[in-house]
């Protein structure tokens, strides 16, 4: 099929690829010119594993392009994969949503008959305003134009996004009418029949079953997607909860949620205690969900909460590492002067994204206080560099480097490199060994062993 990709993000970029392997004509538009400029060489702006292996294998069939105009004609399908990023007051802002439709319906021609789907995370009604967006171009321009709008959420998790994009759980279409369900089933036949040779990078998984495409009114696409995300967001900041009770009463929360997640109504996953929830989605689609609840003048204070918790884990962390200067240095000692080394700035491993990290709120409470920080992360310090905005901050290639005389250190995020860590090798050179774990990634018996003063979340 010929299709037509508006934004080339996260999910555009990864979407244009996985529909280019699955033998698709795929033209993906950016007004970006510096990611025109990277994708034109070849290179792939965001960091995700696997995709420029891809890229350099179905890179010569896909088109980039600035341009609407030069691709939406011929396009059978059209998919909107702009950013809706987050307004003052946590709503949505469909504003790009809105102005891609208008320029794809500016040049839709009228005697073909086009599926425009909105990919994109957006509020409830959104599809509807699409279409009358739509209609209102062809009103201007005197056509009668003919366009099936269609909602198809987009499910994927970053640093897991081509492996969810081959072999997702499920798809979702919200359509009022069949021909835009035809369209998107004909597009996503290969996924749904799992009929493609998998790419060498990702293997088809053993257990895995033909995923169903689960159809819909658009309305209920568009809010199921803000409820997955909620769902598994409150998920995380439940056994955030629990966590917190165990250190009170003397319990090990990875116990409780392994103990937990063997019974199949709860399952395992997303059941890891520690910093909470950070990234382009949880924060913000929380707070767009509270915004359109508050539209309705509806309460919902498990959302509420579910943030609340969130948030207070990254103060949690904070006060974990006050406690430990107290206990270790004594009653007096305070964090101001201390040199402080941060594992990990992405929101988590395998991205080099920084949005809503809960290592930038810990930095800037840190040099708030007046410690000096160190940080490292294997791919995410250019951006968290930018993001921290002129923080003092020293970012280190080398985390033994990064631990020398360091006073204590606060790992953050999960990376591999970090499981692998010498921490006998580390605690050694520190000037006081202290390891606030924010992910439970070492057992607290070997950290101890190695030397260290350690502190996890829970346990
Ligand atoms: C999330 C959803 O998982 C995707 O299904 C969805 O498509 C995406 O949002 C989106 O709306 O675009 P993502 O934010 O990329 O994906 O990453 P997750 O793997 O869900 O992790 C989110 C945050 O939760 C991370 O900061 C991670 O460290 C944290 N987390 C995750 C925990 O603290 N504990 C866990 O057990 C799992």
């Amino acid at each position: 099929m010929k299709i037509a990709i508006i934004g080339t993000g996260y999910v555009g970029l990864t979407t244009a690829v996985v529909l280019a392997y699955l033998s698709h004509q795929v033209a993906a538009v950016d007004k970006d010119t510096h990611k025109l400029k990277l994708l034109h060489q070849g290179k792939s702006p965001i960091h995700e594993p696997g995709i420029q292996t891809l890229l350099d294998e179905v890179g010569h069939t896909l088109r980039f392009t600035p341009s609407v105009a030069a691709v939406v004609p011929e396009a059978e399908l059209i998919l909107i994969a702009v950013g809706t990023p987050p307004k003052k007051n946590g709503e949505a802002d469909t504003r790009h949503v809105e102005q891609a439709a208008r320029e794809v319906a500016e040049v839709c021609h009228p005697h073909r008959h086009y599926t425009l789907v909105v990919k994109s995370t957006v509020p409830i009604g959104t599809n509807r305003r699409v279409a009358e967006v739509v209609d209102e171009v062809f009103a201007t321009r005197g056509i009668q134009g003919n366009v099936s709008v269609a909602s198809n959420p987009e499910f994927l998790q970053e640093g897991l996004a081509l492996q969810g994009a081959f072999y997702p759980d499920r798809i979702v279409v919200g359509a009022h009418c069949d021909d835009a369900i035809d369209a998107l089933r004909r597009l996503y036949q290969p996924l749904l029949e799992q009929t493609f040779d998998p790419p060498s990078a990702f293997p088809r998984p053993e257990a895995y079953h033909l995923p169903p495409m689960m159809t819909t009114d658009p309305s209920s696409a568009e809010m199921l997607k803000y409820a997955a995300n909620t769902f598994l967001a409150l998920k995380i900041s439940f056994i955030n909860e629990i966590a917190g009770l165990c250190e009170k009463v003397g319990a090990d929360v990875t116990e409780v949620a392994r103990g937990i997640g063997l019974d199949t109504r709860i399952g395992p996953r997303f059941l890891q205690a520690g910093l909470g929830w950070g990234g382009s989605c949880y924060p913000k689609d929380t707070a767009a969900l509270l915004g359109v609840a508050a539209q309705s003048a509806y309460e919902m204070p498990i959302t509420e909460a579910a943030r609340a918790v969130n948030f207070r884990q990254r103060e949690v962390i904070v006060e974990k590492l006050r406690a430990a200067f107290k206990r270790c240095c004594g009653a007096g000692v305070t964090i101001k002067g201390k040199t402080i080394g941060i594992l990990g700035l992405a929101f988590k491993p395998n991205t080099d994204d920084v949005r809503s990290a809960p290592a930038l709120d810990i930095i800037r409470c840190l040099v708030a206080e007046g410690a000096s920080v160190r940080a490292h992360d294997p791919i995410a310090m250019p951006n968290a560099e930018m993001a921290l905005d002129g923080t003092a901050v020293d970012f280190r290639e080398d985390v033994y480097r990064l631990s020398h005389e360091a006073d204590a250190l606060v790992l953050v995020t999960e990376w591999d490199v970090y499981h692998k860590l010498e921490l006998r090798k580390l605690a050694k050179q520190m000037r006081m060994p202290i390891l606030i774990d924010g992910r439970n990634v070492y057992l607290p018996q070997d950290a101890r062993d190695a030397g260290f003063y350690y502190v996890g979340v829970g346990r």
